[in-house]
C-alpha cells in the first residue's frame, strides 16, 4: 500500500487513555465493578488481530446483581420520574455524544473495523440524534379518557414496562445502544444492556457519559459478556420484564424460548436477505450507486443489506458489468484512514463465515464478477479483509441467495417482469427490507405493496431516521424500533375505573 493511503487520523488522547491500563469494568448500580467471577476477555482490533483491551466478562451472577440494582432504581422513583427530567437527561446524553464525536468514532472503528468516515458521519451523530429524538417523547406519552357509562370515570395510563434486558450486536455497537436505550429511558424503564462480545468498548464509554449526564444509579447497567452465558441469563431472568434483541434469527428463536419462563415481552430485530430490485426504466447511475451502497456499506454487515440484487433480464449483463466495475474501485483499507470506504470484517469468525460463502457460491456455479476472496495485499494481510464481491449468474435458490452472509457479497439475479421480481423477491424466509429502482411511479407503489418487508426504499437504499419505524416481516423478527412505534415496546397500558 502506498504511503499516502496509510495516512491515519491521529489517535485522540482520550482513546489512548481509555484503552490503557486495567481491564474495563462492568457498570452496575452506578459503579464500575469487576465481574463476580473475576474473569476478563480480550477485545480484538479486526484490522490487525491485536488485542485492544481487556474487558470484565459478565456472567449470570452479574446479571443477578444488575437486575437487583435496576429493579431498585425503577421502584425508587425512576419509573415515576417527572417527564421533563427524562427529557433533560436524554438531551444531555445527546450533547455529550456530540462533544465526544471524534473519540467515540475512533473507538468504534478500532473495535469494529468500520471506516472512520462512517463511524464519524453516521454511527456517532446517528446515536446522538436518536437520544435527541427520544428526548421529545416523555412529555408526549398520553393515556385516554374513555367514553364509558358516565357513572364511572374511565381512563388509561401508559406506564413503563419495568426492567428491560437489551442484547445488541456488533455491527453498529453505539448506534444499536442508542436505538435501545433512547426509547426505554424516555418511557421510564430501567435497563440491563449487553453489548456484543466482539465490540464492547463504545457501550462502556457511553456508560461513562450516561453517568456524567446524570442518569441515576441502577437505571442503566452495562454488562459486556458472551451470548450463551450473560446473554442467555438475561433472556431467562425471572426479574426482567422485557427483552429487546438484535442479532441472528437463530439466537432470536433461543431468546423467544428462554423468555417463556416469566412471559417476558420480546422484540426481535433479526436477519435479512433483502431484495434490491432494479427495473430497466430506472435512473441507471443512481441504481448502480444504490446497489453498491446497499451491499458494501459497513462491509455488508448490515441486517437490511441489499444482498440480493435483482436486475431486469434485458439489461442484466450491462447493469451488472457497471456494478462490477464500480465495486473494483471501492477503497479497501485501514479503518482509521479517512479515505477508506471499506474496512475489515469484525472478527476471525465472521471472516471465516464469509469466506465459506464465497466457496459455496463458486461451488454452486455462480460466476465471480469481481472479488470472491480475502484481500491480503501489504498491511491488509493482518486483518479480516474481504474484497468487495459481485456474484453474477445467481439463481434465487442458491445458498448465497438464501442465507444471510453478512459480508461484502452481492448475488445478482435476473428477473423477467414485475410479477417475477415480486415472486423471487418474496421467496425467502426473511422480510426485513427491500429496494425498488424505477421511474414509473405506479409500478413503484404497486411493487412496494406486494413486497413482504418491514421497510421498502424507492430510488434510495439504507435510509434511516429516528422518526422512521424499523423492523421485520416473517423471520426477520417482530416489533418496530424507532419512531413512536418504539413506545409500544417500552410501555404497557393500565385501565383505571373510578365510580363517581
Ligand atoms: P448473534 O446473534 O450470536 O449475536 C448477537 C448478540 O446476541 C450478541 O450480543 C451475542 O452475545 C448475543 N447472544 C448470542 N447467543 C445468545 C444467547 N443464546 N442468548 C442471548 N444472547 C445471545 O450473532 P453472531 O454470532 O455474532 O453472528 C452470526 C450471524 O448473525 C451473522 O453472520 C449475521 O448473519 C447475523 N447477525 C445479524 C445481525 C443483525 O443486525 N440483525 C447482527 C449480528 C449478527
Ligand atoms: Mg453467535
Amino acid at each position: 500500500m502506498s504511503q499516502p493511503a496509510m495516512k491515519m487520523a491521529t489517535l485522540d488522547p482520550k482513546v489512548a487513555s481509555f484503552l490503557e491500563g486495567a481491564p474495563k469494568r462492568l457498570l452496575i448500580n452506578g459503579q464500575w465493578v469487576d465481574a463476580a467471577s473475576g474473569q476478563t476477555f480480550e477485545t480484538i482490533n479486526p484490522a490487525t488481530g491485536e488485542v485492544l483491551a481487556h474487558v470484565a466478562e459478565a456472567s449470570a451472577a452479574d446479571v443477578d446483581r444488575a437486575v437487583e440494582a435496576a429493579r431498585a432504581a425503577f421502584e425508587r422513583g425512576w419509573g415515576q420520574s417527572k417527564p421533563t427530567h427524562r427529557t433533560r437527561l436524554l438531551l444531555a446524553i445527546a450533547d455529550l455524544i456530540d462533544a465526544h464525536r471524534d473519540e467515540l468514532a475512533q473507538l468504534e472503528s478500532l473495535d469494529n473495523g468500520k471506516p472512520i468516515f462512517e463511524s464519524r458521519n453516521i454511527d456517532v451523530p446517528g446515536a446522538a440524534e436518536c437520544f435527541r429524538y427520544y428526548a421529545g417523547w416523555p412529555t408526549k406519552i398520553y393515556g385516554e379518557t374513555n367514553p364509558s357509562d358516565p357513572v364511572y370515570f374511565s381512563y388509561t395510563l401508559r406506564e413503563p414496562v419495568g426492567v428491560c434486558g437489551q442484547i445488541i450486536p456488533w455491527n453498529f455497537p453505539l448506534l444499536m445502544a442508542a436505538w435501545k436505550l433512547g426509547p426505554a429511558l424516555a418511557c421510564g424503564n430501567a435497563v440491563i444492556l449487553k453489548p456484543a462480545e466482539q465490540t464492547p468498548l463504545t457501550a462502556l464509554r457511553l456508560g461513562e457519559l450516561l453517568l456524567e449526564a446524570g442518569v441515576p444509579e441502577g437505571v442503566v447497567n452495562i454488562l459486556p459478556g458472551f451470548g450463551p452465558t450473560a446473554g442467555a441469563a438475561i433472556a431467562a431472568h425471572p426479574g426482567i420484564d422485557k427483552v429487546a434483541f438484535t442479532g441472528s434469527t437463530e439466537v432470536g428463536k433461543d431468546i423467544l424460548r428462554a423468555s417463556a419462563g416469566n412471559l417476558k415481552r420480546v422484540s426481535l430485530e433479526l436477519g435479512g436477505k433483502s431484495p434490491n430490485i432494479v427495473f430497466t426504466d430506472a435512473d441507471h447511475d443512481a441504481a448502480v450507486q444504490g446497489a453498491l451502497g446497499g451491499i458494501f456499506f459497513n462491509q455488508g454487515q448490515v441486517c437490511c443489506a441489499g444482498s440480493r440484487l435483482f436486475v431486469e433480464e434485458r439489461m442484466y449483463d450491462e447493469f451488472t458489468d457497471k456494478v462490477t466495475t464500480f465495486a473494483q474501485q471501492v477503497k479497501l483499507g485501514p479503518p482509521l484512514d479517512p479515505e477508506t470506504r471499506m474496512g475489515p470484517l469484525v472478527s476471525q469468525e465472521q471472516f471465516d463465515r464469509v469466506k465459506s460463502y464465497l466457496r459455496a457460491g463458486k461451488d454452486e456455479g455462480a460466476k465471480v464478477g469481481t472479488g470472491g476472496e480475502a484481500a491480503t495485499e501489504g498491511a491488509l494481510a493482518r486483518g479480516y479483509y474481504v474484497k468487495p464481491t459481485v456474484f453474477t449468474g445467481v439463481r434465487n435458490t442458491m445458498r448465497i441467495a438464501q442465507e444471510e452472509i453478512f459480508g461484502p457479497v452481492v448475488a445478482a439475479i435476473p428477473f423477467t417482469d414485475e410479477n417475477d421480481a415480486v415472486l423471487q423477491g418474496n421467496a425467502t424466509i426473511y422480510g426485513l427490507a427491500a429496494g425498488i429502482w424505477t421511474r414509473d411511479v405506479s409500478k413503484a407503489h404497486k411493487v412496494a405493496r406486494a413486497l413482504k418487508a418491514g421497510t421498502v426504499w424507492i430510488n434510495c437504499y439504507n435510509q434511516m431516521d429516528p422518526t422512521a419505524p424499523f423492523g421485520g416481516y416473517k423471520q426477520s423478527g417482530f416489533g418496530r424500533e424507532l419512531g413512536k412505534h418504539s413506545l409500544e415496546l417500552y410501555t404497557q397500558v393500565k385501565q383505571v375505573w373510578l365510580r363517581v
